[in-house]
């Protein structure tokens, strides 16, 4: 069985091993991660069984698939060694902002090239990954990236022109999310508690109606209006947030992360 190698051993290296193993996906001896200067790759074998290289050689000898799982910025000065070394097997990258095009560079005789987006909620397994692909997948290709997302929650495919605005609705959106979880907070301190009550309320409200939503699985608005009686006291609130255009600032900040997303990627 072709093993799957993680070049970057961290924090999402390391969501994607558990969930592998959590979910029976894969086996410890399946995987296998690069030992470096850091102890990252020490730690990972030491959580999960897995196995470490001690060369980019011995990394890829039984590997059908790369995940390339470092600092984007280190894509650079990757080995110029990838590009034979990596030759032949399925190159799945979770760099933020780097293109196919970019990717191809360093990998350039890759049997194909899966760049991914995923969010900081895929650490726990919660995660919405966006992705594509550089040429259409075979159907084993395609298993391997569908098991190694699923192992950080939920994925979509995306042709990708799309992956600056997956940016900047799931990849920024857990920040947007955390700010408004701050502001729920202070405002319930404004409005006369405890921080530590209106802290709770705050997120056991945000929490409960997430979870609220994804069990009914019908429209936020629908949910909205069910709370929502003719000039009581949610409708009160609700008129503040539209005098305010609440959803032409999220509108405006969504925008200004693509756009930023966009200008990130063209830097390289
Ligand atoms: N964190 C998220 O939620 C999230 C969301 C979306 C995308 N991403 C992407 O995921 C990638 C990894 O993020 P992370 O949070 O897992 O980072 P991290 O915890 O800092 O891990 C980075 C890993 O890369 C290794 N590394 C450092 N320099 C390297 C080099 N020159 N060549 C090869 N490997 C090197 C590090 O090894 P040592 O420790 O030995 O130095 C470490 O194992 C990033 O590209 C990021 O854009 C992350």
């Amino acid at each position: 069985m072709p093993k799957i190698a993680f070049l970057g051993s961290g924090n999402m290296a390391g969501a994607i091993v558990e969930g592998l193993l959590a979910k029976n996906a894969a086996t410890s001896a399946e995987l296998i991660c690069l030992g470096g200067d850091d102890d990252t790759a020490a730690k990972l074998q030491a959580r999960t069984g897995i196995g470490v290289a001690r060369s980019l050689d011995e990394l890829l000898k039984d590997a059908g698939t790369l995940v390339v799982a470092f600092k984007p910025q280190h894509l650079a000065s990757a080995d110029p060694r990838l590009a034979t070394l990596a030759a032949g097997k399925l190159v799945v990258s979770i760099l933020a902002g780097k293109r196919i095009a970019s990717l191809a560079r360093v990998f350039s005789s890759a049997r194909n090239i899966v760049r991914t987006m995923p969010n900081t909620p895929g650490q726990i397994g919660a995660g919405i990954t966006g992705w594509c692909s550089h040429e259409p997948l075979s159907a084993e290709d395609r298993a391997t990236v569908g098991k190694l997302l699923d192992a950080l929650g939920a994925a979509v495919e995306v042709p990708e022109v799309d992956l600056d605005a997956v940016t900047g609705v799931s990849g920024s959106g857990p920040a947007y999310v955390f700010e408004f979880a701050a502001a729920l907070r202070d405002a319930g301190v404004a409005a006369g508690l405890t921080r530590p009550t209106a802290e709770k309320l705050a997120m056991e409200t945000l929490l409960g109606a997430a979870r609220l939503l994804a069990r009914k699985k019908i429209d936020p608005e629908i949910l909205r209006d069910q709370v929502t009686s003719p000039n009581g006291t949610t409708y009160a609130g609700l008129q503040k947030m539209k005098a305010r255009d609440f959803r032409g600032l999220i509108r405006e900040t969504v925008l200004a992360a693509t756009a930023r997303s966009k200008e990130l990627s063209q830097d390289d």
